[in-house]
């Protein structure tokens, strides 16, 4: 079954066809980073008319022969409103057009979903004897998550811990309190004056800083199994106003220029080593307490090798992680959990279809 995929949430404009949930046959993504770098962050009415320039292109080059197609898969929930509309106008008028199934698609649960791709890959402990690498392809094991698996999504709108016990049913089991921990990437770099997006540039400055250099706090919370990062985005521009003589009627979007590059790299390491350790420290709880056949993180900040790290040290099982291009938003994972949607439920009325944004 050959599902396409579209994908228009936030600030990429995607569309793949993926074959029987796996198999990538097409994937184009067109990111509009370059637009929203001039902002620092993403513009939601720049967004929509972007996508109203790529949608089509972008569809057009992912479809080679539509007498292949047997479903369009849409994300319609959650994300900016005017982003969403555009795919899910563009699906749904398809789907009418040329007579294709539609199913809806939730795009927190497709980002879990890039681990069933055929391209996702594995790193963790314990390779089995005769992979030499510790990073294993699913292509070449053929390894996908067992369930009950635990997935641990990290991007730049959600963090959340959810059990899937199976294709049908899963649960929210802790979720962010304030911010999501992409956007406190996000956020801390334009402290440091480093570039949008944050993830990236926050990674590659914390590679020659001291991450032992400044201490930040860790929340605690009611549900152990629940986040929050504004307290831990607050207290490091808190450390950076100390670190430069200022107090916080200084305006913060000044910082920056008093900063130096051995500052920005020991606040970049130690940011990120306390956020990757409070996703670590959740999931291990989570394991503990659910005691799942797999574990699975996804989302654009599961791209980050300090995250990375720390789980495949501290986690007793083998995580999956996407390979980098399928952490962020991309159409195969939409076509991917497309795939499962269709198999378990009715098409969706196009004519009935709406947007969910939150
Ligand atoms: O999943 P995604 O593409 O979009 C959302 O659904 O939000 O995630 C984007 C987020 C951004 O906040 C970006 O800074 C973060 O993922 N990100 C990273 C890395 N690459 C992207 N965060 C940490 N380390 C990275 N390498
Ligand atoms: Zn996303």
């Amino acid at each position: 079954m050959k599902i396409l995929g579209i994908e228009t949430s936030c600030d990429e404009t995607a569309a793949s066809v993926v074959e029987d949930g796996h198999k990538i046959l097409s994937d184009i993504v067109v990111s509009q980073i370059d637009i929203h770098k001039a902002y620092g962050g993403v513009v939601p009415e720049v967004a929509a008319r972007s996508h109203i320039e790529a949608i089509i292109p972008v569809v057009d080059k992912a479809v080679k022969n539509w007498d292949e197609i047997d479903a369009i898969a849409v994300t319609h929930t959650p994300g900016l409103i005017g982003s969403l509309l555009i795919g899910v106008l563009t699906a749904k008028t398809l789907a009418l057009v040329k007579n294709k199934p539609l199913y809806p698609v939730n795009h927190v649960q497709a980002h879990v979903y890039a681990s069933f791709l055929d391209s996702a890959s594995i790193l963790g402990k314990e390779p089995p004897a005769d992979q030499a690498t510790d990073v294993l392809t699913v292509s070449e094991t053929n390894i996908i998550p067992q369930f009950p698996f635990l997935a641990l999504v990290v991007s730049g709108g959600h963090t959340q811990i959810m059990l899937f016990r199976n294709h049908r049913n899963f649960e929210i089991l802790g979720q962010t309190r304030d911010d999501a921990v992409g956007e406190a990437f996000d956020k801390v770099a334009k402290v440091l004056g480093l570039p949008y997006p944050g993830g990236p540039s926050i990674s590659k400055s914390a590679k020659y800083g001291n991450a032992e250099k400044y201490h930040l706090p860790e929340p605690k919370m009611d549900n152990p199994l629940d986040f929050s990062f504004s307290g831990l985005k607050t207290a490091l521009l808190r450390a950076v106003q100390a670190d430069c003589g200022k107090d916080y009627t200084f305006p913060s979007n000044q910082l920056k220029t008093l900063l130096n590059d051995a500052q920005r790299h020991d606040f970049s390491a130690s940011f990120q080593k306390t956020a990757c350790k409070v996703l670590t420290d959740k999931l291990l709880l989570a394991y503990e307490k659910y005691q799942p056949k797999s574990i699975v993180v996804a989302g654009g900040v599961a791209a980050n090798e300090e995250l990375r790290q720390q789980i495949n040290e501290r986690l007793p099982i083998r995580a999956h992680f996407p390979e980098a291009k399928y952490c962020t938003d991309n159409a195969a994972m939409v076509a991917c959990l497309g795939y499962y949607v269709a198999k378990n439920q009715p098409p969706t009325d196009p004519f009935k279809l709406e947007v969910l944004p939150s």
